[in-house]
């Protein structure tokens, strides 16, 4: 592990990972797992945001009580299967700000394209997670972050749920100020671009597309 890549190894993540690697764990439950996890992984993503102190008044006495410092958080959804991750996020960061970044990939070029691109206002003053569950090669996540970079954001971290080691490369190589936190870093990809052992389609388990 390095300052680039978190691998939150904690007993419950691994256990509802493992549930959801089955591939006999139905829709509902792998939506049920996914939320239950992303809770967890937003513990870890936050786990250093800048904190300040403001005077409160318990029943008791007065007190200087610490609180997030800044703006609220910008929580960015890398479409489709990102959405999936960031509603358990949202639960755990209710006041946080929510982008979406749409990419699909040019089968000719093979390169990402941008279809759908909408941030909060004042991203250059905010915290940013960019959540996708799979960092499969990488190369719509470091696209996804380099808009992001675009819109003035200068504090990003990606939150995934499985990472390859393929798409870890892509994304320092592209970005090695950009802290990705995940479950687990699998072995490979597949000829095909999927994980392995991973989970298989993770937009197809989570939205029931297949
Ligand atoms: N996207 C997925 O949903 N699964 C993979 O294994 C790779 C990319």
């Amino acid at each position: 592990m390095s300052d680039h890549l978190t691998i939150v190894d904690h007993p419950l993540v691994q256990h509802k990972l493992t549930l959801m690697r089955e591939r006999d764990t139905s829709t509902a439950v792998f939506r049920q797992l996914l939320r239950e996890i992303s809770h967890l992984l937003a513990y870890e993503v936050t786990r250093d945001l800048p904190m300040t102190t403001k005077q409160i008044e318990t029943p008791l006495v007065e007190m200087e009580a610490p609180t997030l410092k800044g703006k609220k958080l910008a929580l960015v959804s890398i479409l489709r299967a990102g959405n999936g991750l960031l509603d358990g996020v949202l639960e755990l960061i209710p006041s946080a700000r929510v982008g979406f970044v749409g990419l699909y990939r040019d089968e000719a070029t093979l390169q990402p394209v941008q279809y759908y691109f909408k941030v909060p206002a004042e991203m250059q003053n905010r915290v940013v997670i960019a959540v996708d569950p799979m960092l499969a090669t990488g190369n719509s996540s470091a696209a996804a972050v380099s808009l992001l970079k675009e819109s003035g954001a200068t504090d990003i971290r990606f939150l995934c749920l499985l990472a390859a080691p393929e798409g870890v490369a892509r994304m320092k190589e592209a970005h090695p100020d950009v802290r990705i936190v995940t479950a687990a870093l699998d072995e490979r990809l597949n000829e095909k671009g999927y994980i392995l052992p991973g989970l298989g389609d993770a937009g197809d388990r989570m939205f029931g597309t297949k």
